[in-house]
């Protein structure tokens, strides 16, 4: 994990990110995946939840896990921000949707499984959903420009809306242990 943070920082720091740096982005993350794949991230389930693993100071771009149980399913959201995310285990089901800033209807869907990578980035609003698709515990990896807190997330009958979004930390120095490496 610690050399995808210097990787991404990389990117980030030569100015904005565009269509270029997300795509170099994806294929650092990419390479990035088997090796965080070898870890203690992917061999111990997780509570479902969003665990934020690194922020950086500077930049402000976060690093974040998202652990998917069997049910698990985000509303439909768009995110106003670039991102880079990736599936570590298992796979997840993303719906996307029109536009529409009052009935958004679905366009598109399909189950992305470990290893698959994908980004988003404004203008387009990429408003999408994404649900648990196998496994007990699926594992997700999301670098987002900013931190988080909160997203645009539909809400039926109403619209879309800010919604405030709960994150738990989760210890760097733990998730880059490898596998069969004890930890405290
Ligand atoms: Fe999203």
């Amino acid at each position: 994990m610690l050399r995808l943070v210097q990787e991404i920082t990389t990117v980030v720091e030569r100015g904005p990110v565009g269509l270029t740096e997300v795509k170099q982005m994806e294929q650092l993350v990419a390479l990035a995946v088997p090796r965080l794949q070898q870890t203690v991230l992917c061999s111990r389930p997780l509570q479902p939840g969003r665990y934020l693993c690194y922020q950086d100071k500077v930049h402000g771009f976060v690093i974040m896990v998202l652990a998917w149980g069997p049910g698990d399913a985000t509303p439909i959201h768009d995110h106003g921000i670039w991102g880079v995310e990736a599936v570590l285990k298992h796979s997840l089901r993303v719906t996307n949707f029109d536009e529409s800033e009052t009935d958004p209807q679905p366009m598109s869907s399909m189950v992305i499984s470990a290893g698959d990578v994908m980004h988003n980035l404004p203008p387009a609003r990429d408003v999408h959903r994404v649900e648990h698709a196998s496994g007990d515990c699926a594992l997700s990896l999301h670098i987002y420009g900013k931190e988080m807190t909160n997203n645009r997330s539909f809400v039926p009958g109403v619209g879309f809306r800010v919604c405030q979004l709960a994150c738990h930390d989760l210890c760097l120095a733990d998730v880059c242990q490898p596998c069969g490496v004890a930890t405290v």
